[in-house]
C-alpha cells in the first residue's frame, strides 16, 4: 500500500519527501485555506516540485460543468494533477467528461460501496473512503475499505484505485492495509506518530548509554 501525505503544507510535504516515503499528496479546500494567502495555484505547482507522483487538486463547482472547466485548468498546472470531485451526480458527469480527455479524476466524499462503485463505473482514476468521518457516526469505517475492495476485485474492468481517507491515527494506516486499499492519505501528524516507540526510544538511550560506559 503506498502512503500519500493529506496536507496542502510545504514545509511538512518537503520533510515527509525527504523519508522517502511519498507516492503522492492529497489536498482539499479546507487543507488549502490553512495556509493563509497562499495561491491555489502556486501551492499545488509547488507540490508537485517536491513530490513525482499524483496531486489531487479539489475543484469546488457544484455543477459538473462547472467541475470540468476547473478540471482542465489544473491538467494544465502539472501533469501529475488529479482532479478531485465530490462524490454526487454531477462529479459523476465531470469525471466522464475528464476521463475522455485523458484527465484523472479522485472521487472525494465516499461514504457508501455505491458511491465507490458508480464513481468507479464513471471512470474515476481515484475513490477517497473517509474512514475517519464514518468511524465517527458510531459505524465501523474499515468494512468500507472492505467492501470496496471486494467488489472492485470481482470486477476486472475496474481498474479504480482505493484511497483510504480521513486517516486519523496510525492503526488507521495499517487496518487500511489489510483491508485492501492501494493509498492511505495521512496527515504528517499521524506519519510522524506511526514512527514513534517507546521502546525503539529506550533502546536508543540504553544503546548510547552503553557506548559511552564501554571499556
Ligand atoms: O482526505 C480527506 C481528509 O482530508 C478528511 O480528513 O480528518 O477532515 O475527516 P478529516
Amino acid at each position: 500500500m503506498q502512503i500519500y501525505l493529506d496536507t496542502a503544507n510545504i514545509s511538512e510535504i518537503r520533510e515527509a519527501a525527504s523519508w522517502g516515503i511519498l507516492s503522492g499528496v492529497t489536498t482539499n479546500p479546507t487543507l488549502v485555506a490553512r495556509e493563509k494567502g497562499a495561491d491555489f495555484k502556486s501551492v499545488i505547482s509547488e507540490i508537485a516540485e517536491l513530490v513525482d507522483g499524483p496531486i489531487s487538486a479539489e475543484a469546488v463547482s457544484l455543477d459538473g460543468e462547472g467541475m470540468v472547466k476547473e478540471g482542465l485548468e489544473f491538467a494544465t498546472w502539472h501533469p501529475n494533477v488529479i482532479v478531485k470531485v465530490p462524490s454526487t451526480t454531477e462529479g459523476l458527469k465531470a469525471v466522464y467528461q475528464l476521463a475522455r480527455k485523458g484527465i484523472r479524476t479522485n472521487v472525494t466524499l465516499i461514504f457508501n460501496a455505491s458511491q465507490a462503485l458508480l464513481a468507479a463505473r464513471a471512470g474515476a482514476f481515484i475513490v477517497s473512503p473517509f474512514v475517519g468521518r464514518v468511524d465517527d457516526t458510531g459505524v465501523d469505517g474499515m468494512q468500507l475499505i472492505r467492501e470496496i475492495s471486494q467488489i472492485y476485485k470481482s470486477d476486472s474492468e475496474i481498474t479504480t484505485k482505493i484511497i483510504s481517507a480521513s486517516i486519523r491515527h496510525p492503526r488507521h494506516i495499517i487496518d487500511s492495509a489489510l483491508a485492501g486499499a492501494d493509498i492511505a492519505t495521512c496527515p504528517f501528524k499521524v506519519l510522524q506518530m506511526s514512527m514513534r516507540h517507546p521502546l525503539t526510544d529506550r533502546g536508543i538511550e540504553q544503546f548510547l548509554a552503553d557506548w559511552k560506559a564501554r571499556a
